[in-house]
């Protein structure tokens, strides 16, 4: 055993070491950087050349119609490589510049030769090739090949919005974009496409549970606990699943800030996403808020609170908007495959529910008044004369001018406890 352990461990390090030696003699040399966005590139200045560069360049392309990154600091000093699908399933990269804020236009002084294994991969933009006159551009600018911190610029456009063999191609403005730098001082040496910059990163585990946390708060909770106080009078059960709901939605959102700052995904927290996100959050927080206030108003005073229509405004609202913010976050992920879908099941779910409740009003229209209970004649403060115009005629119940239409037994007697269940 141990001879023979012992020769398999030699042949082992004997064969790694031959594969070192002649890795490091064919592998080019190279400078990479990979951003957590998904962006990877790696740059290799040939020793056998005065104005060559290859490039090894990958990003993320699901909901992305054109990938771009720039040698320089600004769009106005760099050489930008622009790459778009070709119309038969390959890419175009077009090597660009401008000198200001508006759509780089190709540079014919700078020629791209894309080479074997470019194109989309797995859902990334890959591009592999040969630049040629590509370490000056515009007279005045070059890439530092032996700088620490060359700055580079990256930018992607927002889906279908190009595709096109036409390296003059009109592209629409970024959706994001952003500086980084990359430290060249590894670049020069062997000729050759270099190693891309590091494995693809995925969609990051905080974009994942913020996602989740949103869809089990919109899609399950938000529901469940409409549900709960309409068709079960459950009002503290309604008010515990509601504020566990909003737990969620802080929970989410920060991960979702966090996310976008780390990740560079609009770190200025200004997309729509992002925006309405906010709202929501805002919304869910006044009506958690405003129903605890009208509640604890209630339960002091034995009257229903004047402003607790504000809860029933914020409330929905926040479903409402939360619910589309759900249809725009996959978009905004790029990963629109599951929108159809979840607009079934939100439906289904709601057309439910809300087909449930108003069947329990016309079962609770036709017994008399067994809707008021206190807390749900507090939830329903405000609804009454809209009501009393669909239950008006019927024997037992008086539309007054004011208030709810229903005789409230229980709730007129002072002295009578709240009937929550
Ligand atoms: C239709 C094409 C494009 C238009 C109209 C455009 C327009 C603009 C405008 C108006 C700004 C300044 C506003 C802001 O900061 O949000 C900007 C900034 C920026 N753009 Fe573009 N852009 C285009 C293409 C590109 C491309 C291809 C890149 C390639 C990497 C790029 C990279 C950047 C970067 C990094 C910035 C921030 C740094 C800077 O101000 O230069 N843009 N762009
Ligand atoms: C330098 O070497 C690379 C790799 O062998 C080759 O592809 C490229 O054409 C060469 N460049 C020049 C300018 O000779
Ligand atoms: C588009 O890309 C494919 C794959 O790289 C290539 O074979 C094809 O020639 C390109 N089409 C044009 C018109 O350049
Ligand atoms: C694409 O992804 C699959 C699964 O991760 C992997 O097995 C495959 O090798 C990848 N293909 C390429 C060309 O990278």
């Amino acid at each position: 055993m141990v001879p023979r352990s012992f020769a398999s461990l030699a042949l082992t390090i004997l064969s790694l070491v031959g594969f070192l030696a002649t890795a490091s003699a064919q592998n080019p040399a190279s400078a990479s950087q990979t951003l957590s966005n998904g962006l990877g590139i790696a740059i290799n200045v040939p020793d056998n050349s005065t104005d060559t560069l290859f490039l090894n360049f990958r990003l993320p392309s699901r909901g992305v119609g054109w990938a771009a990154f720039g040698i320089g600091s600004g769009m106005s000093d760099s050489l930008m490589f622009v790459v778009y699908p070709n119309t038969t399933n390959g890419l175009t990269v077009s090597p660009r510049t401008t000198t200001g804020h508006s759509m780089p236009e190709h540079d014919s002084d700078v020629t791209f030769i894309l080479l074997p294994e470019s194109g989309i991969v797995n859902g990334s933009f890959v591009v592999r090739g040969m630049c040629v006159g590509c370490r000056t551009w515009g007279g005045s600018n070059s890439i530092d090949t032996t700088s620490g911190n060359q700055p580079m610029i990256w930018a992607m456009g927002p889906a279908g919005s190009v595709e096109s063999d036409d390296l003059n191609a009109n592209i629409n403005i970024h959706q994001q974009k952003g500086v980084f730098e990359i430290d060249m001082r590894t670049a020069s040496g062997t000729p050759g496409v270099p190693s891309g910059g590091g494995p693809f990163a995925g969609k990051s585990t905080a974009i994942k549970v913020h996602a989740i946390l949103a869809l089990i708060t919109f899609v399950i909770l938000l529901p469940a606990g409409y549900a709960l106080l309409r068709l079960l009078d459950k009002v503290l059960i309604h008010a515990g699943v509601q504020t566990l709901a909003f737990i969620f939605v802080t929970a989410s959102i920060g991960l979702g800030i966090i996310a976008s700052k780390n990740q560079g995904i609009s770190p200025n927290i200004n997309a729509p996403h992002q925006v309405i996100g906010l709202i929501a959050f805002v919304f869910m927080f006044l009506a958690v808020i405003l129903g605890a206030v009208g509640h604890a108003i209630y339960r002091r005073t034995q009257q229903p609170w004047k402003f607790m229509i504000s809860h029933r405004i914020f409330g929905p609202a926040a479903m409402g908007l939360g619910t589309a913010n759900c249809i725009s976050g996959f978009r905004f992920a790029g990963y629109t495959r599951p929108i159809i879908g979840f607009i079934v099941v939100v439906v289904v779910i709601w057309v439910a529910i809300l087909a449930l409740v108003l069947l329990k009003r016309r079962k609770q229209m036709r017994k008399t008044g067994p809707m008021n209970t206190p807390a749900a004649m507090n939830f329903r403060e405000g609804q009454a004369q809209q009501q009393s115009g669909w239950y008006g005629q019927q024997p037992g119940v008086t539309p007054q001018g004011h208030g709810p239409a229903i005789p409230l037994q229980n709730y007129q007697q002072p002295g009578a406890p709240p009937m929550y269940k």
